[in-house]
């Protein structure tokens, strides 16, 4: 099958395609589903991989990683299930999460996966996942955000934020983005009550306060905002890097302050099921600035990197 490889960590280039066995079901993966990869999506996740960021050296390899094919998110039909396998058969078409999809076959768990919604494409379903659930649990697991709640997304047009956005709004939230001037128009149409171009204003000297701050994107710290935050405000940052939100969260607690919560996306099959029925009903839906083919899988990284993609990015993987 073609992959994008990554067989040393360094900048965009390092990503090359490359002919490589495809995955098969071995014994004791009786929970596996086997998926023909149409589309994919980039994020985050794999630009911190590539780049071999150093907490994901722990992890995957002081000197080069072990983890060779990206991509945390799919969308295709089924070729192959495991014993244990019984919501999925070979044809049907699906999307979620697995590790691998920069790749025409990836092998995914069989809770990490959900039936395509009937009202999306393979490109409209594969750049969900990630940025969906990230924003799902951050909202309601940590921010149990309330109707009537005032939240704040900064960040609100990147691939986290603009389906924060859409959430908050689902969960009955008055909600204020922030982001910058040509991005304002397409936001506020995903249901923002109040904008902020941050090119042009500060919403920390606005005198407002929120019951939630979540930084989705752009360096924001919980110590420049908490001005902004009323008395039970919860602030989530997230930040590329974990250590740094685990350091402000440490830091505060020290002083008794509890207002920064720390928080990392868990894929699992009831979310994913929620996230393909908010999509279905059409209470949420992706925004797509740009599909790359497999082939151009390094322009997609540098794309990413530029930190001012408008929604997510697709990888068209396969026909
Ligand atoms: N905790 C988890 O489990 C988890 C899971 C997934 C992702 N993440 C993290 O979440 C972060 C966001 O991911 P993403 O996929 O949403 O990133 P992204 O799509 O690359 O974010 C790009 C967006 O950020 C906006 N932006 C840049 N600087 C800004 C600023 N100063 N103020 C407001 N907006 C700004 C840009 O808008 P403009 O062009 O208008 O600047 C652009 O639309 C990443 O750090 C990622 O590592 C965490």
């Amino acid at each position: 099958m073609r992959a994008a490889v990554c067989r040393r960590y360094g900048p965009p280039e390092v990503v090359q395609l490359e002919e490589l066995a495809a995955p098969t079901i071995q014994e004791g993966m009786d929970d596996r589903v086997l998926v023909r990869v149409r589309c994919a999506s980039i994020n985050p996740f794999d630009l911190h991989y590539r780049r071999g960021y150093l907490p994901v050296r722990f992890e995957n390899g002081w000197t080069k990683p072990k983890q060779h094919v990206l991509g945390i998110d799919v969308a295709g039909t089924v070729e192959a299930v495991g014993q244990a396998v019984t919501r999925f058969k070979p044809g049907q078409a699906v999307f979620g999460h697995c590790l691998g999809s920069h790749a025409e076959f990836v092998r995914a768990r069989e809770s990490t996966l959900g039936q395509l919604p009937s009202n999306l494409d393979f490109e409209q379903a594969a750049v969900v996942p990630c940025a969906a659930l990230t924003a799902l649990q951050a909202l309601r697991d940590v921010a149990r955000v309330q109707p009537g709640h005032r939240v704040l997304i900064s960040g609100a047009s990147g691939g986290v934020g603009h389906f924060a956005v859409q959430l908050a709004h689902h969960f009955g939230a008055e909600v204020t983005a922030v982001t910058s001037t040509s991005n304002l128009a397409w936001v506020k149409a995903l249901g923002a009550d109040e904008l902020y171009d941050y090119t042009r204003q500060d919403f920390t000297r606005n005198g407002g306060k929120y019951d939630v701050i979540l930084v989705a994107a752009g360096r924001r710290s919980y110590f420049s905002s908490k001005r902004s935050l009323n008395e039970r405000g919860i602030f989530i940052s997230e930040s590329p890097k974990p250590e740094y939100q685990l350091l402000q969260v440490a830091i505060s607690a020290l002083l008794g302050d509890q207002h920064p919560k720390m928080h990392l996306a868990q894929p699992n099959q009831k979310d994913i099921d929620l996230i393909r029925e908010l999509l279905q009903a059409g209470r949420i839906k992706p925004v797509i600035e740009k599909v790359y083919p497999l082939a151009e899988i390094a322009a997609a990284h540098r794309h990413l990197e530029t930190g001012r993609t408008k929604g997510k990015l697709a990888i068209a993987v396969q026909k």
